[in-house]
């Protein structure tokens, strides 16, 4: 057996899984965020620690097998946060997240000091609030005293990790969403450090994601009932292991994932491909090979606030029940997700959603239908780009939220015009997490092989030709949102 323990934004999710591929027990157990100003998100890290080891005890109860036959354990995690440590590794501020929006001004300063250019040619990314670097500077300017006890800075699932074998280290995929590693070349950037003025002993070690960085320590042994032995494997980024989780290890193979960001990832064997920085182009859990991606912010996070605010006491499947009987454009209405702001196409952290075409016929399903659409047509923007930059865009394997409901999945192939793939166990980001673990533990001898055993299709939805033009005709209009509603919010 193997554990995947996935360390999301709203829980941390555990599976253990057999050499077969199946799923034979599944935790969950969430945390909350702390949002102490607009724009703010953060996170207490040793609420993570807590929660996966009580999650691991509770795992281990339900385990009827041998303990010892639990081989490996490794990890996804929700990328860019923001973890600093002291000189003796205790936490010294909270967690700052991938969706904090705080930081503006110093992705600014980065592309003033380094030149976009340079950033693009070194990192593959442009300067972007939810990433970790400009958190650093945001630190170092507004809390000096915090930032000066600093020994070095963690991701989330790498001070999870750190915290269950007591060793320090990160991984290529997790570190490239930083801006400080140089993408191509796979090590931190001396060059971004010094320009920024980060002493590079602040970056952590870095292996390959199914590299083994030790077991887990006697008391975490004691505390979950797991075997001091288990093999503890380096892990990846969420959207990494989403990828690896959904069988994305070949050109040619298109992820859409919606959790509470949404991302569309398409698996890149080359690092040399340009994008002109549109697209986030990050190192794959698999050894030397890449993926470029698009995420809409607040994809999940659009239908759940939709559900807190109007329709708390139901249940998700209840609220998009009978949305498949309202007509495509929802009656009229047309949504736009930008309620924590927007990266892909605009990576615009002020602007804000809106409902358009409001009428006093609308009922609560109409409204449901119009954020699923307009989740749906923001990451049909990214898959527009690669589409621009003449990426053939075959099938798309969908996971997560928007696999979880067939309108949803049908409404994926009529407004990206493309066979929309669901599979038979969807696991996402923890079954990579615990794939990454069986390969590493020499179950397999290549991922690929892994997830031939690991991942199978289920059902393909395909386009219908009438929905996809109108949804075309409803996408251009959407498209046009952005521009008109900028100024409300500059
Ligand atoms: C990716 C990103 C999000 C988080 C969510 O760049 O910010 O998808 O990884 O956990």
């Amino acid at each position: 057996y193997v554990i995947g323990v996935d360390l999301g934004t709203s829980a941390v999710k555990i599976l253990l899984m057999n050499q077969y591929g199946e799923v034979c027990h599944e935790v969950s157990k969430s945390y909350p965020l702390i949002q102490e100003k607009s724009g703010y998100s953060e996170q207490d890290p040793e609420q993570w620690v807590e929660k996966t080891i009580v999650g691991l005890k509770k795992m281990v109860d339900q385990f009827k097998g041998s303990i010892q036959d639990i081989d490996g354990i490794s990890f996804s995690g929700q990328m860019h946060g923001l973890v600093l440590l002291d000189s003796n590794h205790n936490v010294l501020r909270n967690a700052i997240l991938w969706n904090d929006t705080r930081t503006t001004e110093q992705c600014r300063k980065i592309e003033e000091i380094v030149g976009v250019e340079r950033l693009l040619a070194v990192t593959k990314n442009p300067a972007l609030e939810g990433f970790t670097l400009p958190k650093i500077l945001w630190v170092k300017e507004h809390e000096s005293t915090i930032f000066e006890k600093a020994t070095v800075f963690l991701l989330p699932k790498d001070y999870l990790r750190y915290r269950l074998t007591g060793l320090i280290h990160s991984e290529f995929s997790d570190a490239a969403g930083t801006l400080l590693l140089d993408v191509g070349e796979k090590k931190w950037s001396e060059e971004i450090c010094e320009l920024l003025g980060i002493d590079i002993s602040l970056c952590p070690p870095l292996v390959s994601s199914h590299e083994q960085t030790g077991t887990i320590t006697s008391e975490v042994a004691e505390k979950t009932g797991l075997s001091p032995d288990v093999k503890v494997f380096a892990g990846g980024a969420d959207n990494a292991c989403g990828a690896i989780g959904s069988g994305i290890l070949s050109d040619g193979k298109t992820l859409c994932s919606i959790g509470t960001s949404g991302v569309v990832l398409s698996y890149e064997q080359r690092n040399d491909l340009d994008f002109g920085g549109k697209v986030h182009y990050f190192n794959h859990g698999e050894e030397n090979a890449y993926y470029t991606m698009g995420v809409t912010l607040a994809a999940g996070y659009s239908l759940s606030w939709f559900k807190d605010v109007f329709a708390k006491d139901i249940d998700f499947e209840e609220l998009l029940d009978g949305i498949d009987e309202v007509p495509i454009g929802a009656n009229g209405l047309l949504f736009t997700p930008y309620i924590a702001g927007e990266r892909t196409p605009h990576a615009d952290s002020v602007i804000r959603g809106s409902f358009i075409g409001m009428d006093a016929s609308h009922e609560r399903r109409d409204f449901v239908r119009a954020v699923l659409e307009g989740i749906t047509f923001s990451l049909n923007e990214s898959i527009e780009i690669f589409r621009e930059n003449g990426k053939m865009i075959e099938t798309v394997i969908s996971i997560g939220g928007g696999a979880k409901n067939n309108a949803w999945l049908q409404m994926q192939a009529d407004i990206f015009n493309v066979n929309i793939m669901k599979l038979v166990s969807e696991q996402g980001p923890g079954m990579g997490a615990a794939m990454l673990a069986a390969y590493g533990c020499g179950w397999f001898s290549t991922l690929k092989e892994c997830s031939d055993k690991f991942v199978q299709v289920n059902e393909t939805f395909t386009p219908n030709e009438e929905n996809v033009a109108s949804y075309k005709k409803l996408f251009n209009l959407y498209k046009n949102v952005y521009s008109s509603t900028k100024a409300l919010n500059e």
